[in-house]
């Protein structure tokens, strides 16, 4: 399992980046529905969190921590859980040269680094994992905060889907695919 390491955002904060604990998981699944109200271009939603429960989140902290082709990383500072980003290669043999990722920053540290060293450290520990040569996912066309980490930290656009995304509101939102090849960086 990955190690922890501790980074500094850009207001001074200590946070340390490590793997979650299964004694965690409630306080995950409830840091998990305090960022989803401010998080409306993520798939969950207040209502489908609603019904995960700690034994789903102990099932989840368990096959990412025993799973050598998996990772779930949170950020930690005080002691309160306010950053949280996961990947899982496919299980097929086929596509296990690939990973989809996940990550999402609570809304009170958002804009200090605290993504991008999050991402960074993903893309570390993606880099020690055997026979992954892709990280992978899917951010919806109007999350430009996102789309633009995503871009900084070299990934690609490889893909995109118009009218992709239907939000509680009614309105539509696209799907931008993109991908970072793992051998291309240092
Ligand atoms: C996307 C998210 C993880 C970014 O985390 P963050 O800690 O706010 O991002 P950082 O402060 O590390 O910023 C990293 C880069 O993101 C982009 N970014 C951050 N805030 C931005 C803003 N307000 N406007 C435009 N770009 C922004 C920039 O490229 C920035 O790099 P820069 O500082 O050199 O300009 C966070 O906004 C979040 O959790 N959103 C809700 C969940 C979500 O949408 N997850 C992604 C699903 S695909």
């Amino acid at each position: 399992m990955h190690e922890n390491r501790t980074v500094q955002t850009k207001n001074g904060d200590s946070i340390i980046l490590r793997p979650a604990l299964v004694t965690e998981a409630e306080d995950l699944l409830n840091a998990f529905k305090e960022i989803l109200p401010t998080s409306p271009y993520i798939l969950s939603t207040v209502e489908s969190a609603a019904t995960k429960t700690v034994e789903t989140q102990v099932k989840w902290i368990t096959a990412a921590n025993e799973d050598p082709r998996s990772a779930l990383i949170i950020a930690e500072h005080q002691g309160r859980i306010v950053g949280i980003t996961n990947m899982a290669a496919f299980k097929d043999s086929k596509r296990s040269h690939r990973a989809g990722l996940g990550m999402s920053v609570h809304h009170d540290y958002r804009g200090r680094g605290l993504g991008e060293a999050l991402l960074r450290r993903l893309i570390e520990v993606a880099q020690t994992l055997e026979g992954l040569r892709f990280l992978e996912l899917n951010v919806m066309s109007a999350n430009k905060v996102a789309h633009r980490l995503y871009l900084k930290l070299g990934f690609k656009q490889i893909g995109y889907q118009e009218l992709a995304y239907r939000q509680p509101d009614g309105t539509f939102t696209d799907d931008i695919c993109m991908c970072l090849d793992l051998t291309a960086r240092p």
